[in-house]
């Protein structure tokens, strides 16, 4: 219906997990699919977007017309993103490792016989975070959040902490990492909007619009 009202939009869309090595042959990471990213990234193509979609690691196929970066890691995904600036709308998807490991073993690590090894963890970048505190940031960030609790308040929280314009906040204990379907609240700091269950092609298309309708009227 509304085909091609985001030509000339440059979008970036981070989807799926990172990959974090604890050595050549080991990694911490997460389930998630990328399902809904990649589907976001499929919808606002479809409106005619320039989508910069900065993947993890998953087995789905690049939409069609779509530009998609390939990295493991946060911080590949960080430096990725970064080099994609300036896009107009930036759209976080991706299942980022909070975590990874404060040093990579250069050969695999082996069992001693003694105590198991410790790992030690640092806290990785929180690329929406960034994105949304550039002094030039991109005129529209959104982001997901995944929730188990008390969905509408730590949502909200999250997203006046991360400083995004959008964020929808699903309820990971009806619907989990692989899943299909989803349901959101959609919190735009105007207002709370409770979208009902769909699928993740029909949430994506739901989401393009509202981005189309954003930048409607705006040259
Ligand atoms: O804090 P939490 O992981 O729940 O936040 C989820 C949102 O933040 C998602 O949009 C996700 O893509 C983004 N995020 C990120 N970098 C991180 C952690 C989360 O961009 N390190």
């Amino acid at each position: 219906l509304h085909r091609g009202d985001l030509e000339g939009r440059r979008i970036l869309v981070t989807a799926g997990p990172t990959v974090e090595p604890v050595d050549p042959v080991r990694f911490i990471s997460n389930h998630s699919s990328g399902l809904q990213g990649y589907a976001v990234a499929a919808a606002l193509a479809g409106r005619g977007a320039d989508v910069r979609l900065v993947s993890g690691p998953v087995s789905l196929p690049t939409p069609p017309a779509v530009k998609r970066i390939n990295v493991k890691t946060a911080e590949d995904m960080k430096a990725a993103c970064l080099e994609q600036l300036p896009v107009d709308a930036a759209v976080c998807v991706a299942a980022v490792s909070d975590w990874r490991p404060a040093s990579i073993h250069g050969s695999k690590m082996k069992k001693t016989g003694k105590e198991p090894p410790v790992l030690r963890l640092v806290e990785n970048p929180d690329i929406l975070a960034t994105l949304s505190h550039l002094p030039d940031r991109p005129e529209l960030v959104v982001g997901f959040a995944a929730e188990t609790d008390n969905l509408q308040e730590h949502a909200e929280q999250k997203r006046q902490r991360k400083g995004c314009d959008w964020l929808l906040a699903n309820d990971v204990s009806k619907h989990h990492f692989g899943g299909l379907r989803n349901q959101v609240l959609f919190l735009t700091g105007d207002g709370v909007e409770c979208w009902p269950e769909m699928d993740k092609t029909a949430l994506a298309n739901q989401l393009a619009e509202r981005v189309a309708f954003f930048f409607r009227g705006q040259s």
